[in-house]
């Protein structure tokens, strides 16, 4: 329900998810749930940013689905339960970010100038929609992106803009990045500039819309804020995203009380095993005498056998970790089975299913 402090000025807005990415970088988890879907600090991810946008006080969200497309309205139906309503469209082809957005534009109810708030279905930010929000209006931009400082820009394209905010350019990846400025993927159109975006093809609005509205002359505006950011699209930002929520890092109306570890209610765990460091126990889970669970996330029914030792890894839902095994920066895919005295880390993934039968692996670095 919308927070009675929230802003009017949010209310107005509606709001956009993407979420129809193949989530490739997250396999074997995302081949049976999509990535905004996978349990995260004990709810589906998408659910922090849905409880976020609520509390700013929107009310309509539309999701723009592809990938796996009725997984989402299976779940969260019309929303109600939230406190919002939710639409779906789902693209038959997939249409890229900007294409995705554009095809949404015929589900949305607010008039020409209506502020129209994008998220990136994976991120997960701390910084203040409100303010964005009022940044949009006062300066009346066709477009006005989150901008994030981050310490090494030389993996993103970065974004310059002016003393005012105003953005002067959208610059491809390079060595000699010209500002620590990122797109931090939550932006806000303008409904009339949305529908600028052409219709029925792959569109990026990084590479096409919004250097497109540059060279047109149209304000596009960039709202600076170092809130907390990361981008859950790999493995290991996916478990410390997981783990921040769990503490407290990043406060979600979802975790309702943040603390060293979320242990669902009817998981058995031995007396004289550890877990922390944010850690997420799912339903069902078994944790043996002996075991350290630290900064790691298990899905539904995992079974860890006494002695292992899971660090900052993703177990999917009924994995199976034998006794003295030793996993760090792994993926366990659904219902695998890593068999005793095994070691894996360094990014390890096991198949859904896949058998790794017992000390097979020993994972020595530099030998
Ligand atoms: P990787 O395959 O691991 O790169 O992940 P991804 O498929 O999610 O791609 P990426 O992280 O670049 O996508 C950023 C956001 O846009 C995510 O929230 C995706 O769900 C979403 N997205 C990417 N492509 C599409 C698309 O074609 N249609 C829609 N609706 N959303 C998309």
């Amino acid at each position: 329900m919308a927070d009675p402090a929230a802003d009017p000025l949010a209310a107005q807005a509606e709001a956009v998810i993407l979420v129809g990415g193949q989530g490739s970088r997250l396999r074997p988890l995302t081949l049976t749930t999509p990535k905004p879907m996978l349990p995260c600090a004990g709810v589906p991810f998408l659910t922090h940013q849905l409880l976020r946008l609520a509390e700013t006080g929107i009310e309509h969200v539309v999701l723009a689905t592809s990938y796996r497309a009725e997984v989402f309205a299976e779940h969260y139906g019309d929303g109600g339960e939230l406190g919002l309503a939710i639409d779906y469209v789902t693209e038959t082809e997939p249409l890229g970010t900007g294409g995705g957005i554009r095809n949404v534009a015929d589900r949305l109810t607010g008039g020409p100038d209506t502020p129209v708030v994008i998220l990136n279905g994976d991120v997960l930010s701390g910084h203040d929609l409100t303010a964005q929000l009022r940044m949009h209006r006062e300066v009346d931009a066709a477009v006005t992106l989150h901008l994030v400082g981050v310490e090494d820009p030389r993996a993103f394209g970065c974004v310059p803009t002016e003393a005012d905010g105003r953005v002067t350019a959208f610059l491809e990846k390079t060595p000699e990045p010209v500002t620590d400025q990122i797109n931090a993927g939550c932006y806000i159109f303008r409904r009339d500039v949305l529908e600028t975006i052409p219709t029925g093809r792959p569109v990026s609005v990084e590479r096409e819309t919004f250097p497109g509205l540059l060279a047109a002359g149209s304000r596009v505006q960039g709202y600076r804020e170092d809130a907390y950011w990361l981008d859950v699209g790999t493995p290991a930002a996916f478990v410390r995203g997981s783990a921040d929520l769990v503490r407290g890092v990043l406060r979600s109306p979802a975790v309702a009380a943040p603390g060293p570890a979320l242990i669902a209610p009817d998981a058995l765990v031995a007396e004289d095993a550890q877990v922390g460091d944010g850690s997420v126990i799912g339903p069902g889970c078994v944790i043996s005498a002996g075991a350290v669970i630290s900064g790691s996330v298990l899905f539904e029914n995992v079974w860890v056998a006494a002695g292992a030792e899971v660090r900052s890894s993703v177990l999917g839902a009924g994995a199976r970790v034998g006794e003295r095994s030793a996993l760090t920066d792994a993926v366990l895919g659904d219902q695998s089975l890593v068999g005793n005295d095994n070691e894996l880390a360094a990014g390890a993934r096991l198949w859904a299913s896949a058998v790794l039968p017992d000390a097979t692996i020993r994972f020595s670095p530099g030998a």
